[in-house]
């Protein structure tokens, strides 16, 4: 197979390309716009293969997307471009509305428009794979699971884009056929991830001697996705899901923010202890909680698990294990992010 890969110098594109060309034949076309979120030295592992090519490029460019479809002539478009961190969404989300929206729009249009001009089977065979969220289900109590048919109610101006632009790809399939399928999913941690987001932040902020902020009490739930079991996922979907179907993709790995925090400070007082012998634990310090902050994600992933045959391998302790050595080992990498591009600096509190 092609495939356009859009956002493949993210953290779960770049995941998704690396599996594409070590475990798979097919060839892989990523097209990022190379945001402060995209780090190409994440594709290191395969930049050399001659089944990968990368374009410098944005997804609200219909003229350029409408070209690389004609030239690549893809089977799959597999569609993870996006602004995907929350907390900016709070002090932007400008550029939220602009990517997500317009973006998956366009992209949408193009593929339309390129989908319309193939024959045979190439054109029952092809699908547009739009990457998501459950962050679009809203925030939950104690108990239940969100489903495929549980009902959007998205409460983050991030949430509300990707929504929206699940809308929208859902509206391109029933209106003018375009096969496409859609996955939400839960939180991703693994190798590579920028490190605004919680687990990559504490793991360096904790190297660092610095401290640990958790927002709120900490008692915040969200169900964690090893990278590398989501990239099996998307192959999985885009090779044999069904075309109009929505699969939700968890890790069966609820935990609190504070269990997280308090994960990585053991794996680290193991891998890598402080010179003064004192516990990473303590240097945990509560701060003022996201506006907004949703309560509780979780998902019930039975369906992909029983019509695809996918399910997670990577336990949430044997991930958060392979993460905090991965960080051990790749100083380098987010050095370089560190020293370029983000501070690790708090974002998002919406102060007036
Ligand atoms: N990270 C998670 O836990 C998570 C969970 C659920 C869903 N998702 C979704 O998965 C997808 C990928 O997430 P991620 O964590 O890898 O994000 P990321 O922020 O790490 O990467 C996004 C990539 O998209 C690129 N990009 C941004 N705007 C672009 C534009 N206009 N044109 C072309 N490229 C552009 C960036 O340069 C970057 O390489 C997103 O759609 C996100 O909403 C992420």
């Amino acid at each position: 197979m092609r495939i356009l890969v859009t956002g493949g110098a993210g953290f779960i594109g770049s995941a998704l390309v690396r599996h594409l060309i070590g475990e798979t034949d097919h060839e892989v076309l990523n097209l990022d716009k190379l945001t402060y979120a995209g780090v190409l030295s994440s594709l290191d592992p395969v930049g050399n293969n001659p089944r990968y090519r990368f374009v410098r490029g944005d997804i609200c460019d219909g003229a350029l997307v409408g070209r690389l479809l004609a030239e690549f002539q893809p089977d799959v478009i597999a569609h993870l471009a996006a602004e995907s961190h929350v907390d900016r969404s709070i002090d932007g989300p400008g550029a939220f509305i602009q990517t997500n929206l317009v973006g998956t729009y366009t992209m949408l249009a193009e593929a339309l428009a390129y989908w319309r001009g193939l024959e045979g089977e190439r054109r029952d065979t092809f699908r547009f794979h739009h990457i998501s969220t459950d962050e679009v289900f809203g925030s939950l109590g104690e108990d239940g699971f969100f489903t495929e048919t549980t009902a959007y109610d998205p409460r983050s101006p991030y949430s509300a884009s990707k929504a929206g632009s699940d809308h929208l790809v859902r509206a391109w399939g029933h209106t003018y056929g375009l096969p496409v399928l859609v996955t939400n999913c839960s939180n991703n941690y693994g190798p590579y991830h920028f490190p605004e987001k919680l687990i990559p932040l504490i793991i360096i902020r904790a190297l660092g001697g610095e401290p640990l902020p958790v927002y709120g009490d900490g008692s915040n739930v969200r169900d964690w996705l090893y990278v590398e079991d989501h990239a099996r996922a998307l192959r999985a979907v885009f090779e044999r899901g069904v075309p109009g179907e929505t699969y939700n993709v968890g890790g069966d790995s609820e935990r609190r923010n504070l269990d997280v925090v308090q994960a990585i400070c053991t794996t680290l007082d193991r891998l890598a202890p402080r010179a003064d012998g004192r516990a990473y634990a303590g240097q945990i310090s509560f701060v003022a909680d996201r506006p907004g902050h949703d309560r509780r994600y979780a998902i019930d992933a039975s369906k992909i698990k029983a019509e695809l045959g996918w399910a997670p391998q990577i336990g949430f302790e044997e991930g958060i294990g392979r993460t905090v050595r991965w960080y051990l080992d790749n100083r380098s990498w987010w050095g370089d992010i560190l020293a370029r591009r983000y501070d690790t600096a708090r974002l998002g509190l919406a102060q007036a």
